[in-house]
């Protein structure tokens, strides 16, 4: 299940539907990064909703595997789709490079607890609206699921959302870098253009 679960995450999405269909390498392109916000910045908003649905569903079905063997009372999910977002990090299909994690990190926490995935995508879409940064997003989005995991007292879902809390900032260090200095892209929408 972890080698599932690792070669799913590995499927680096955003970087194949730009080679296949756009001829594009989006590691060119942007901030560089293979995920969602730079597909849909850079190969517009058809690629971008392929490659977020392909990302987040990468997650999902790693850490379905449990329930789907029967025996999720003795393996938590969460522990494999952890090897997931490893392979979305450090993917075997692109030299051991890949994305920032956040949607595939979404995925396996949709498969855990939808009701959870939900507030947690309430936090995104929330300072989204209010930043107009993803990244800004990404980053409140992973550490109010962390937050959350430590009020709940779910000893399993605190220690990986703390481990993807951690490797999602440190992902994020360029872009937090650009917040500080006011040169982060925005999306079109949200209160950020105006604050
Ligand atoms: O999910 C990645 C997002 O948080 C930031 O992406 O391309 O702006 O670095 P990007």
């Amino acid at each position: 299940m972890v080698v599932i679960a690792y070669l799913l995450g590995s499927i680096p999405s955003g970087l194949w539907i730009g080679q296949i269909f756009y001829h594009k390498d989006i590691r060119q392109l942007g901030s560089g990064n293979i995920g969602t916000t730079n597909t849909f910045r850079e190969l517009g908003v058809t690629a971008g909703i392929v490659v977020l649905f392909m990302d987040v569903l990468k997650g999902t079905l790693a850490a379905s595997q449990p329930y789907l063997f029967g025996i999720s009372a003795s393996v938590n999910p969460l522990l494999i789709g952890l090897f997931a977002s490893l392979g979305h990090t450090c993917s075997i299909f692109d030299h051991f490079h890949g994305g920032k994690a956040v949607a595939t990190s979404a995925g396996i926490l949709l498969a855990y607890n939808p009701e959870l995935f939900g507030v947690a995508c309430c936090f995104f879409i929330g300072t989204l609206l209010l930043t107009s940064m993803a990244s800004c997003a990404s980053i409140v989005g992973v550490s109010a699921m962390f937050i959350i995991a430590l009020c709940e007292r779910d000893l399993i879902l605190s220690i990986v959302a703390g481990l993807l809390t951690v490797v999602i900032i440190w992902r994020h260090k360029s872009n937090i870098g650009r917040i500080l200095t006011g040169k982060e892209s925005m999306v079109s929408f949200g209160l950020g253009h105006y604050l």
